[in-house]
């Protein structure tokens, strides 16, 4: 294992399960020093723990990526413990109660983009001001290749997803100059918690419809999140890149 992170100050939203989990714990490994958000304070408490059995310096802050307030406080807090914010993984979303637009209720509308729009914006706002003060940092954000193609059954979940991916443009072109890049990661199926409530159907679809023919391990997801983080990928940003098993190829 590289230490590409020592002493980085890193937030890490969704960071109580599946990729935010996965990659909150392989940049700690590399000595970031990790803000923990999410809504969800029992897996928070797991995934500290196993960055705390391997020597990695974190800290849980139960937060709703959604709620302003909180995610100001969260960011300034981060900012106090660990120093200006550098890392940036933007990850924490939903996708319960989506559907098709003709029937989709639009208060779960409001919700999926509650979680999914607004929180990357307001994450990435007051992380933002912090790497303006440090004069660096790297924002790396969860898309989906829902957010490059069509999806038949989760029409808020994508544009959602297409949303952030507009976001991650406009941030990049706007901050490079003050040496802050950002790019958005575009999963296909990854082997989550997420996935496993859709169920069994969409697992088995989505895996028929991978031309590497499996789901991905959410350590390969940090893989990819962990070098975007890092100084090596320094000339990439505005960068949005599927990370699919060969999903969007075909
Ligand atoms: N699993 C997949 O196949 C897949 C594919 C493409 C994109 N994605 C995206 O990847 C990201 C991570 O998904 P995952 O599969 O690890 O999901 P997951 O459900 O396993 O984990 C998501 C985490 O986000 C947290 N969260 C939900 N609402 C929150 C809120 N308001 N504030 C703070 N935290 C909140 C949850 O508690 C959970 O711990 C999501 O943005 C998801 O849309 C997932």
């Amino acid at each position: 294992m590289t230490n590409r992170f020592t002493g980085r100050c890193a937030i890490v939203t969704g960071a109580a399960a599946g990729m935010g989990r996965a990659a909150a714990i392989r940049l700690a490994a590399e000595g970031a020093r990790v803000c923990l958000i999410d809504v969800d304070r029992t897996g928070l408490d797991e995934t500290l723990n196993t960055i705390k059995t391997g020597n990695g310096d974190a800290y849980v802050s139960p937060c709703d990526v959604s709620d302003e307030a909180s995610v100001s406080a969260a960011v300034r807090r981060a900012e106090e413990t660990y120093g200006a914010v550098r890392v940036l993984f933007n990850n924490a979303g939903i996708e319960s109660g989506d559907g098709l637009t003709d029937s989709l209720e639009l208060a779960n509308w409001e919700r999926i983009h509650s979680v999914n729009t607004r929180g990357p914006f307001l994450l990435a706002k007051y992380a933002l001001q912090s790497m303006l003060r440090g004069g660096s940092g790297v924002i790396t954000t969860t898309s989906s290749i829902g957010g490059l193609i069509g999806t038949p059954g989760l029409h808020a979940y994508s544009a959602s997803k297409g949303a952030v991916i507009s976001l991650t443009r406009s941030w990049a072109v706007t901050y490079a100059k003050q040496g802050i890049r950002a790019n958005a990661i575009c999963p296909g199926l990854v082997m989550t918690p997420m996935v496993q409530r859709i169920g069994k159907g969409f697992i088995d679809g989505a895996t028929a419809m991978t031309p590497l023919g499996r789901g991905a391990d959410p350590a390969e997801i940090a893989n990819l999140v962990a070098f975007l983080s890092s100084d090596e990928a320094s000339f990439i940003t505005g960068a949005i890149i599927p990370i699919d098993g060969g999903y969007t190829a075909q």
